[in-house]
C-alpha cells in the first residue's frame, strides 16, 4: 500500500490560531504533545496524538517525529511591495541627519524615484533582485505573500511590474497574490489630476484585473496621494470588476481612513499610525481587518508606531504585515513585525502570532489557511525549540526550522 497519509508527531506545542480573532487576549490554542496528520497537500487532524491515533487508522502512514519542536501555521503576509527596482539608502541617512518621510517625498525624492527606477531596470534584473527578497521570507517562514505593484504609474510600467510578480509566482513555490495599487500621481499631472484617475479607471485597473494573479486593488489614501473621493471613485471601479479593496490610510495624517475603508467595504484598512478611535470603532463594526505594519515604525522612526491595543481594546481584528519596500519598510521578516507588534504596538504574543498567520489570511480573504484546522491546506513552519514564543523572542533570529507548503517542504534550514 503506498503511503498517502504523513503524520507529523512529538510536536511539543502545536499553534492553532482560532478562525475568527474575537476580543481573546489569546486567540489561539496551544495543544501540548501534539500531532499533524496531512494527506493531499491538506490537514486531516491536528491535534493530540492519542486522539489523533483513535480517530485515524494509520495503518500505513509515515510518521515524521519532529523531536519535541514547536509548529505555528505558514506566516501570511498580507502586505508588501517587494518588487521594485534600485535602492533609496541615502533617504534613510537623510531621516537620520533630521528629514522625514513627507519632507523627502515633497522635495522631489520618495515614490517618485523607484518609478524612475523601475523604467531603466529590465524585467530581469527586476525579477532577479525580488526573487532574492522573497527567497529570505520563505527563510521566515512565510507560504503566503501579497505584492503590490504601483511604481509604474502608467498602464505600461504598471503592466511591467505586474508581469515581474507574475513571474515570480510562477516560479517560487509560495503562494503570490498580486494586487494592483493606486499608489500617487505623477508629478507632472498633479494639476490635472481628474485625467490621472480617468485614465486608472479606464485603462491601468481594467488592464490589472484581467490577469488571474491579481485579485485585489489598493489605494494609498493620503494628503500627498489621492482624495477620499478619488479613492471612492476607484474602489467602485474596483469592485465592478472583481477586484477586492484593500487601502493604505492614515499613515502620515488621520485623513478618517480608516473610516473610509471601512464603509467602502475594504478587506482591510493598512498602516494606521494616526488612526483615531472613531476610525477604530468603524473598522471594529465592519469585517475589514486593521492591518499594521510595524516595520514603517522601525525604519522611519518618530512616532510612526500604530496603537495596535486600541484597535484591538475598540474590537478590531488586526493583522500584521512587512509592508516591505525600499521607502519606508526594507524590512522582509514577518517574525520580527511580530515581535514589534508586542514591544512597540502594544498586541499580546498570541495576538501578535494570530496577526501574522490567520490575521493575515483574513486580510487577504482566505478562508483555507491560517488555523491548520481539518480541511485547510497544510501550510506550516516547524520553529527549532520547543516554545513556539521563540518565535518572537529573538528578534531578527527566529528558529525557523522547516517550511511546508500543502505538505511539502519549501525550506530547510542547514544544521
Ligand atoms: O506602504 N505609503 C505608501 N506606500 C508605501 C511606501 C512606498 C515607498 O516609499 O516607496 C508604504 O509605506
Ligand atoms: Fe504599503
Amino acid at each position: 500500500m503506498p503511503e498517502s497519509k504523513t503524520l507529523y508527531q512529538q510536536i511539543s506545542q502545536l499553534v492553532l490560531p482560532h478562525a475568527e480573532e474575537g476580543k481573546s487576549l489569546s486567540p489561539l490554542t496551544v495543544v501540548d504533545d501534539a500531532a499533524l496528520l496531512i494527506e493531499k497537500g491538506l490537514v486531516v487532524a491536528s491535534g493530540e496524538l492519542g486522539q489523533i491515533e483513535k480517530e485515524h487508522d494509520l495503518t500505513n502512514a509515515k510518521r515524521i517525529s519532529l523531536h519535541g519542536k514547536s509548529v505555528v501555521p505558514g506566516l501570511i503576509d498580507s502586505h508588501s511591495h517587494v518588487v521594485f527596482a534600485g535602492e533609496r539608502m541615502d533617504e534613510m541617512a537623510m531621516r537620520a541627519r533630521g528629514d522625514t518621510y513627507e519632507s523627502i517625498a515633497q522635495a522631489g525624492g520618495g515614490i517618485v524615484r523607484s518609478v524612475s527606477a523601475l523604467e531603466s531596470t529590465s524585467l530581469d534584473e527586476l525579477v532577479k533582485e525580488a526573487r532574492k527578497r522573497i527567497q529570505h521570507m520563505k527563510s521566515l517562514g512565510v507560504t503566503t505573500l501579497e505584492i503590490k505593484s504601483g511604481y509604474g504609474l502608467s498602464p505600461r510600467l504598471e503592466a511591467k511590474q505586474l508581469d515581474a510578480i507574475e513571474i515570480l509566482a510562477r516560479s517560487e513555490e509560495l503562494d503570490i497574490r498580486a494586487t494592483i495599487l493606486a499608489h500617487v500621481i505623477p508629478k507632472d499631472q498633479r494639476n490635472n489630476r481628474s485625467n490621472y484617475v480617468a485614465e486608472f479607471l479606464s485603462k491601468t485597473l481594467p488592464d490589472a484585473a484581467e490577469r488571474s494573479r491579481v485579485y485585489y486593488c489598493d489605494i494609498f489614501v493620503e494628503s500627498g496621494a489621492f482624495t477620499p473621493e478619488e479613492a471612492t471613485l476607484i474602489a467602485h471601479k474596483a469592485k465592478e470588476l472583481g477586484l477586492k479593496l484593500k487601502l493604505h490610510v492614515d499613515q502620515l495624517h488621520d485623513g478618517n481612513g480608516a473610516t473610509l475603508a471601512a464603509n467602502l467595504g475594504a478587506l482591510s484598512a493598512d498602516h494606521l499610525e494616526k488612526t483615531n478611535l472613531q476610525g477604530a470603532q468603524a473598522l471594529a463594526a465592519s469585517n475589514t481587518i486593521a492591518t499594521i505594519l510595524p516595520g514603517c515604525g522601525l525604519f522611519l522612526g518618530g512616532e510612526n508606531w500604530p496603537n495596535a491595543r486600541t484597535l484591538r481594546d475598540a474590537g478590531c481584528s488586526v493583522a500584521i504585515a512587512t509592508d516591505c519596500n525600499p521607502g519606508s519598510s526594507m524590512v522582509m521578516d514577518l517574525p520580527l513585525c511580530g515581535t514589534m507588534a508586542a514591544t512597540q504596538c502594544g498586541l499580546t504574543l498570541e495576538e501578535a502570532l494570530w496577526g501574522i498567520t490567520r490575521g493575515g489570511a483574513k486580510a487577504l480573504g482566505l478562508d483555507d489557511r491560517g488555523t491548520l484546522q481539518v480541511g485547510e491546506r497544510a501550510d506550516f513552519v516547524v520553529l527549532n525549540h520547543p516554545n513556539w514564543k521563540s518565535i518572537f523572542y529573538t528578534p531578527g533570529a527566529a528558529p525557523i526550522e522547516q517550511v511546508i507548503l500543502q505538505g511539502n517542504a519549501i525550506y530547510l534550514s542547514t544544521p
